[in-house]
């Protein structure tokens, strides 16, 4: 399905430079076959307000678990009222859930790394591929330091996970003080698991606060000890 070869995003990605210039070419090339990914964590709260000052017709889908905690959906009803938004959220199939838990309990992401994907895949990787079926491109709040399968994210991708569509990475390069210093100075609504030492945020059973000098991503499927730790959406799992 590609639209643009590698040698053409090359190019861009020596030529736009700015997360702005980034999003607006992705606008200006792909709307409205393009969308936002949010879970509405600190990085991707500064996509949406770049997004909604660039062009407010701008799409934002997220994928609701259904175990998701009360703050994030408190931090998505403060951004879709800050900016008059319709926010796209996308479910997981309600069979695929009602078999999983029927065979495997409401708790199984504990009981195995196997459970675990099968969640994932079922709550998250599913609804995304499904959303991105529809799409030729879309945008996520991902930065290179967040892990070591991250580090060498382009700005601009042909994403072949996902069936050679473009992918658009417009903060890879930013770190974690930049995202805060960008909340503060636009005064952008964010969640406030933030504030009580949650750096990365996910569902609620499966994300904890971080301890001092923890890693930013530790709060993660704490009890799993593989240092890559990924639920599929950026990284195959062989859950498609
Ligand atoms: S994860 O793969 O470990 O869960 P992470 O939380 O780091 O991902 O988020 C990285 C990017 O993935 C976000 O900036 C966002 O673009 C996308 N993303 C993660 N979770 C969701 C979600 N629930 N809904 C939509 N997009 C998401
Ligand atoms: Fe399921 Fe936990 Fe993955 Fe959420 S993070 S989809 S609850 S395993």
């Amino acid at each position: 399905m590609a639209k643009f070869t590698f040698e053409q995003i090359n190019q861009l990605n020596n030529t736009l430079k700015t997360p702005q210039e980034i999003l607006k070419w992705a606008l200006d090339n792909l709307h409205p076959k393009v969308a936002f990914a949010s879970s509405f964590g600190a990085e991707d709260v500064v996509v949406i307000d770049m997004l909604m000052k660039i062009s407010p017709k701008a799409r934002i889908f997220t994928l609701d678990t259904g175990r998701l905690n009360q703050e994030t959906y408190d931090v998505m009803d403060e951004i879709r009222n800050k900016y008059t938004i319709n926010i796209e959220v996308m479910f997981p199939d309600q069979n695929e859930v009602e078999q999983m838990v029927r065979v495997n309990g409401m708790n199984l992401f504990y009981q195995s790394m196997g459970n675990r994907k099968l969640c994932c895949g079922i709550r998250k990787v599913h609804p995304l591929n499904k959303m991105l079926l529809t799409l030729e491109g879309w945008i996520t709040g991902l930065r290179a330091d967040q892990t070591q399968n991250r580090s060498d994210t382009k700005r601009i991708e042909i994403d072949e996970q996902h069936n050679n569509m473009i992918k658009v990475n417009p903060i890879i390069d930013w770190n974690w003080d930049q995202v805060w210093e960008y909340i503060k100075a636009n005064k952008i609504p964010y969640n406030k698991l933030h504030d009580k030492g949650y750096p990365s945020i996910g569902c609620e059973p499966c994300t904890r606060a971080i301890k001092s000098g923890e890693d930013l991503r530790a709060g993660r499927w704490w009890w799993e000890t593989d240092p890559e730790k990924e639920c599929g959406l950026h990284a195959d799992h062989g859950n498609k």
